[in-house]
This record gives C-alpha cells, structure tokens and sequence, in this order.
C-alpha cells in the first residue's frame, strides 16, 4: 500500500516553518469550499491544521478534495506558507501558517457519522458509548484521557521517588469482603468452585507487609458488583497504598504528598502542603456528611438553646426524645421563593425529615413567616446567636435521632451549594478543597441482619482506648480510619490495619464471623500474621475520581477509555453477553434463570 509518511504532527506548524514541505496524516475534521478552494481542518492527536487545495494550482486534486468526507484519513504533502495577516486565527496553535497541499492519499474512507465529533449535539450517553471509538476522537475526552495517563505517570514517579515498589496483585482471588458483591469466574478444573475478581488488592497488600516489603503500590484495577452511579463503575482503578511501621499521620502525610505532587505535575496546582482534618463526629454535625464540600461553608448549627424558648411542638418533641434541632442560614435566602423552599424540602424528604421548617430574617432583627409565629419572643436571640443578619433564611430540621436531622439538613446544605453555584466548576481557577475525615466509628449496625458489621473493613486497628469496650459497646468504638474527600467526593479510604491475630479473631468475631467461618475464608491472612507481621497501615485513592474531579467532571465515565453505563451493559461491544453452550459445560454450569428475567434485570 503506498503511504506518505508524517514529517510533522497536525499541531506541530509554526510561522518560522514558512517555506518548508510537510507531510501530515490525520482525519478530515471540517471541509469548507470557498471560492473554488477547498480548506480542510486536518486534525490528529496533537492538534488541528488548515490544508488548502487550490484546484488552479494542482487541477488533479480537485477531484479527489470534492470526495472527502469528513473523518476520512488522510495523507497531505505541502508546502507550509504564512496565512494572509487577516486570516491568521490566535485561537489555533497552528494559526499562522496553512498547508498548500501537492498530494493527498486517500488512507480509509469513513461512513457518515451517528454525531458529529467535537459537537455538543447531546449525543446522548448510550450513543456515545455504542461508538465510544469516535466519542474519544473529541478534544475533550482527548484531553481528558491524557491527563488520566499524565496522573498515572506523576503517581509512579511520585511513589518510585519515595522508595515504593509497584507490585501486581492476582485478579483471581479467594473473595475479599469490601462490602460489595464479588464477579465471580467459574474453575473449569475445580467444578463448583470459583475465584472472585477483587474488590480490592487488600489482603494482598497486607501480605505483602507481612513479606517484608515495607511500601507498596499499585494502579489497581478492582471489580464490584454495585449499582453504577456517576461515581461508581463496576471495575474501576484505585491508586492503592501500604506501608510497614507507620502510624495514622505518616500515611496522611504521605498521601498530602503525593496529591501535592500530582495536582503541581499535571495541572500547575499548588496544593497546601497539609489537609485540614477534622473528625467524624465533627463533619456530621457541621456539614451532615461524612463527605463535606469545603468550597463553601454555611455550616450546620444547633439550634437546641432556643426550642425551649418558643412553642414549636415539632421542635420540642424531637428534643424531649433525645435528638435534635439543626439550623441553617442561607446568606441572602430570604428571597427563596415558597417553591424553592418546597424543593429543599423535597431533597429533605428523600433523607427521610418529617418537614425542613424556615424563616426570613428581616430588619430590626425581626424573623418573618413560616415557623417565626413559634418564636416571637426568641427573635432577636436567634437572629445573633446564629449569626442571622437581614435577608437571611434560616432553615431548620427537627427528628429525634440526632444523625438523621444532621443527615437531612446536609442534603438540604449540598442542594443549595449546588443550586447558588458554589460548586461550579471554572475552568480557568479550578478550585479543589481537601479534607481529611478521621475517627471513623469501627462498627455499623445492620438492621436487616441484626449484626455489627465493620464500617470500613473487617482489617482495621481499633483505636487503643476502645480496646476494654470492644465487644461490651461495639457502636462506641472508633477505628484508626481515615478518609480524604476533595470537593464532596469520597476519594480516598484507608485505616491502620490489625496485625495480630489474637485482635483480628476479636473483630471477626463481632462482625459475627465464627472461628469455623473465619477460619475458612481468612484464615490463610491470620496464618500470614503469626509469623512477625509488622504493623502497618495504607489507603487507597480511587484514580478515576480523581480525574473526575481534576477536570472538572460529575461522572467517572468521562474520564474512563471504555467505560460500562449506568445497567453496566458496554453498548459498543454488548458485554455481556451470552456464552456459547459448550464453554458453559466445560465450566460446569448449567443456565437455570429465564432469559427474559436476567434481560430485564439488566434493565435493557
Ligand atoms: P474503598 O472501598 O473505600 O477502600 O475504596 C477506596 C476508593 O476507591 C474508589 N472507589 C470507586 N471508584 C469507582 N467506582 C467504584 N465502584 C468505587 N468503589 C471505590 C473511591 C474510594 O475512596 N481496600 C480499601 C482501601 C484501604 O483500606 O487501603 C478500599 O478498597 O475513590
Ligand atoms: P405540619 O405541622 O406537619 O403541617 O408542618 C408545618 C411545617 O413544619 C412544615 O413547613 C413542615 O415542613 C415543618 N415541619 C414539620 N415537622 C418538622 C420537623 N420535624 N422538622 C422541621 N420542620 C418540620
């Protein structure tokens, strides 16, 4: 086949290569015929250049200009010239020269295309993932994707400078628990026996502590059967981390560092050199959110001092039960129409509240409508004790379990950040806000089990204090448990683990695992622990969050080459799908379930 091979990029063209003859290939991206000359925008990777074909200087490449289409690839010979000074375009970094083409091989023709690339036609989701191939041919997601790549770089860099080794995990495992619902793969050796795809390389990576590795990591890729969410994909990748002979504060300091040098590597950020942290306890109280946005405040306050003081039975019911009355203050809210007001109070609902109770703080200070009529003798007392000024709207949640006010009024808090634009992403001062969520409760009730359950995992360190009330107050007991959330987002999770095995029976025990049980699935961890595990500890960052959030995007699809939708089908090669009968019997399995049922459970 003749080819033509490139001298230059389609990015690469300058005003001093004026004169020189390139050779370009790239796709047709937009043709324009004016005045019987053809200008063709030839884009690749690294950028877009202007061809000119001049039908009176080269009559032969007339015809074949006339049948480009575009997305046809093509190979272009010419001469670079400087464009006329009114012609030069600023915004192109290859806008002050054109190419004058002498010859164009026609490479491969391209169909007429389901959307136009690089066009904002709300192609919607499906469609762009069923042709996912001409979806990542936009600039966006070209770009994207390269920063994905420049972040795995500055992270193995950042890590290998630090004395880490990358270490690869089997993706065929014995099940680790997460929380989540494992993939499975069958044995054809082993009938009726499986290996699970990871949730995470935890175990793993505690073994490998146990192996005298001492700092670990690895671009993880792990794999759960969850409802996608715009967060979440059923395989993803995780930064994830571990480290022998180390404490809480090393590992928040090692991670400040990497984050520090990833976001200064690939997008010029400074970050501060240490996050805030603040406690569990503390963000529930403040935000209502174990995953606080801190790029606005408007913090939650207690507005217990002042139910006594007027006649709000909602509000006095919930706190003569024990719970609580939470307040918020919207700068400037009291020009909330009545219908935002019910929307805040709709988002509420979806957190379970009995209602979100408001007023509008007026002049003198006075408080005006909604449950002001409950207060008129507290009026001027609210207004300074919360910090209510003229304008303002306070909102309130009453319930009697503490969490849930908290809870409620936080989703109202994130709505109206969200609705006033305080989480706007700007392109041009993106701003990212760390925190550090510790003191993590170890232990979470499960209702329908009637059990504990580790709140994390069952292989974190319970703080020292707590280790008398272990099993006495199990719902008491904070572990050595760490999150990092930027703008909102959980992205990282970690916890200094249990290194013996006489701690790690206890918390199997709890968590209502027998020996028997425990034994069965883990006991090949506690087996690898008797023989001088070091103490040690990690964290795993999830990478596609984090991409997510450095451009910008609410969905970690957009940052993913290949990823699954939201019924985790990938419409581009229909996975998954069905199996040839004689791969189901060599693997021992018999299909049960009607076809319609298992569809119609993939929601398609
Ligand atoms: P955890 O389960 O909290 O911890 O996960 C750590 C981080 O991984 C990312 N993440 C996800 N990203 C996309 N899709 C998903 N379905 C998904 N699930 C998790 C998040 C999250 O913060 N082994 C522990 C870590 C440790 O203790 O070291 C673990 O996996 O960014
Ligand atoms: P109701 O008496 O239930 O009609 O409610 C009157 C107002 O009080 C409505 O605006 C409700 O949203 C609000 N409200 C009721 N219960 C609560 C509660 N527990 N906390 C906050 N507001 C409430």
């Amino acid at each position: 086949m003749e080819t033509m091979k490139r001298t230059f990029t389609c990015g690469a063209l300058r005003g001093t290569d004026a004169g020189k003859t390139a050779v370009l290939n790239g796709w047709v991206h937009r043709k324009r015929d004016h005045g019987g000359i053809s200008f063709i925008n030839l884009r690749d990777r690294w950028g877009v250049t202007q061809v000119i074909v001049d039908p009176a200087a080269a009559p032969e490449l007339a015809a074949l200009a006339a049948e480009l289409r575009n997305e046809f690839c093509i190979a272009v010979e010419g001469t670079v010239r400087l464009r006329p000074p009114d012609m030069v375009n600023p915004e192109m970094a290859t806008g002050e020269i054109e190419l004058a083409a002498s010859r164009i091989l026609l490479l491969n023709r391209s169909e007429a295309l389901p959307f136009q690339i690089d066009e904002k036609t709300g192609a919607n989701e499906d469609l762009r993932l069923r042709y996912r191939y001409l979806d990542l041919r936009s600039k966006a997601m070209q770009e994207r994707i390269r920063l994905r790549h420049e972040t795995a770089f500055a992270v193995r860099e950042w890590m290998t400078g630090q004395g880490f080794y990358e270490i690869e995990t089997p993706t065929f495992i014995k099940s680790t628990p997460e929380g989540a619902r494992d993939y499975l793969v069958p044995s054809r050796l082993y009938a009726g026996k499986f290996y699970a795809l990871p949730q995470s390389p935890q175990l793993y990576k505690q073994i490998l502590m146990a192996s005298c590795f001492d700092k670990y990591f690895q671009i993880a890729r792990c794999y759960r059967d969850e409802d996608a969410r715009g967060d979440r994909q059923p395989e993803f990748t995780q930064i994830d981390i571990e480290m022998s002979f180390v404490g809480r504060d090393d590992v928040l300091a090692m991670t400040e560092g990497l984050m520090g040098h990833v976001f200064k590597k690939t997008l010029g950020v400074e970050l501060p050199a240490r996050f805030t942290r603040i406690t569990y306890d503390e963000a529930m109280e403040r935000y209502g959110t174990d995953k606080p946005d801190l790029r606005f405040g408007m913090e939650l306050r207690d507005f217990g001092p002042y139910v006594e003081k007027g006649s709000f039975s909602a509000f006095r019911d919930a706190a003569a039960a024990g719970g609580a009355v939470k307040a918020l203050v919207v700068k400037g809210g009291a020009s909330f129409s009545r219908k935002q007001i019910e929307e805040l109070e709709a988002a509420a609902k979806i957190y379970r509240a009995k209602g979100l109770a408001w007023m509008k703080a007026g002049n003198g200070p006075v408080l005006e409508g909604g449950a002001a009529k409950f207060f008129t003798d507290a009026q001027a007392e609210i207004c300074s004790g919360l910090g209510a000024e003229a304008g303002d709207l306070i909102l309130m949640i009453a319930d009697s379990k503490r969490d849930a006010a908290n809870t409620a009024l936080g989703a109202v808090r994130s709505k109206i950040g969200r609705d006033l634009g305080f989480t706007e992403y700007k392109p041009s001062s993106p701003r990212f806000e760390f925190v550090w969520i510790v003191d993590f409760p170890m232990f979470e009730w499960n209702e329908e089990e009637n059990r504990w359950e580790a709140a994390h995992h069952l292989f974190t360190w319970p703080q020292e204090k707590y280790h008398d009330v272990l099993e006495s107050d199990p719902g008491s007991v904070k572990g050595d448990l760490y999150d990092l959330v930027l703008n909102g987002y959980e992205l990282a999770s970690g916890s200094i683990r249990i290194h013996d095995p006489e701690m790690q029976k206890r918390i199997f025990k709890i968590a209502g695992f027998n020996a028997e049980e425990a034994e069965k699935r883990f006991g090949f961890l506690t087996e690898a622990f008797k023989y001088g595990a070091p103490p040690h500890g990690g964290i795993a960052p999830g990478l596609d969050r984090l991409v997510m959030l450095m451009s910008g995007e609410s969905s970690i699809k957009e940052v993913i080459a290949f990823p699954k939708n939201s019924f985790a089908v990938s419409p581009m090669d229909d996975s998954p799908s069905e199996v040839n009968p004689k791969q189901l019997e060599e693997l021992h399995i018999s299909i049960v379930k009607a076809k319609e049922d298992a569809q119609s459970g993939a929601g398609r």
